[in-house]
């Protein structure tokens, strides 16, 4: 398995690719990776010649110096897993100075409404982080397609909405969550939680579960209270926000509309440590 750490070589190696009509997928990760991660490169590997996954801690998209410190590092490890289990597979891990220079700056990207609920009012600036990085792995990977979980639904919508703004051609395809024997969405900040915590933030997709089964008979705000105050109810985990909202715009939801499909979206910390999810309501 090849591994890359300089952009200017694995732009030969891509552009060779390109040369031979193969197609490109491109998986990117912050590694630490989990069987989430493997399931997109298994997604990409069905339809892709060649898959181009990314190890790289953007530190543009952190907007808490801590979380980006203790944010895993495993880059071993990754290679081991992925060598093991992929044959079509190359890795790009770059270093900061690789793709950054001397600039570790973000680029403002107008997102819209899209960047304005939820982590983009949450985490400030984390949306540019994102589109920052994702911009220029697209145009040193030039991939044809791009997988991204369902888990971070809002930064797939964001990212659908980067390849409109850059005008990059890549298809960006959403992949469904993956999930822990107790419903807990695979995320690479588990590794971080303690067996208790693990354990207990299976409360979130129950809870998630319980609110998709209350949106076909009550409000929306009534749903919301009954959220906080189950979390309320809990020692382990603070709710950060919970937010019912429509699954295109991101708006949260005011009077329910047939026509429109919505999601739930959750974000809780377990001592610092940060765990969102999601679930399609209708
Ligand atoms: O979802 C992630 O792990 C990151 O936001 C991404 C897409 C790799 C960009 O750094």
């Amino acid at each position: 398995m090849q591994v890359f750490y300089k952009k200017k070589e694995l732009i030969s190696f891509v552009n060779a690719q390109k040369e031979a009509a193969k197609i490109i997928g491109f998986v990117p990760t912050m590694g630490a990776l989990h069987e989430g991660h493997l399931s997109l490169i298994a997604e990409a590997e069905k339809t892709c010649n060649l898959v181009v996954v990314s190890i790289f801690v953007n530190p543009t998209q952190f907007n808490n110096a801590s979380d980006l410190k203790k944010y895993p590092r495993t880059l071993e490890n990754d290679l081991n897993l992925l060598e093991k289990q992929f044959d079509n597979c190359i890795i790009f891990a770059p270093s900061e100075n690789e793709i950054y220079e001397d600039d570790l700056r973000a680029e403002h990207f107008d997102f819209g409404a899209l960047a304005k609920q939820m982590e983009g009012k949450y985490r400030d600036g984390h949306f540019d982080g994102v589109g920052t990085i994702l911009k220029r792995l697209f145009s040193i990977i030039q991939p044809d397609k791009a997988f991204f979980g369902e888990k971070d639904y809002q930064q797939f919508c964001i990212v659908k909405k980067l390849v409109k703004i850059t005008g990059q051609p890549v298809e960006i395809i959403g992949c469904p969550i993956h999930r822990e024997a107790n419903g807990l969405a695979r995320s690479s900040r588990n590794k971080q939680l303690s067996e208790k915590e693990r354990e207990e933030a299976g409360l979130i997709f129950e809870t998630l579960k319980q609110v998709q089964e209350k949106f076909g008979t009550e409000s929306a705000s009534s749903i919301r209270n009954w959220v906080e105050e189950k979390f309320e109810a809990n020692n382990t985990l603070d709710l950060e926000y919970f937010e019912i909202a429509d699954a295109d715009s991101l708006e949260p939801i005011e009077e329910k509309n047939n026509k429109k499909k919505y999601r739930a979206f959750i974000a809780t910390y377990a001592n610092n440590v940060r765990l969102i999810d999601n679930i399609a309501l209708n």
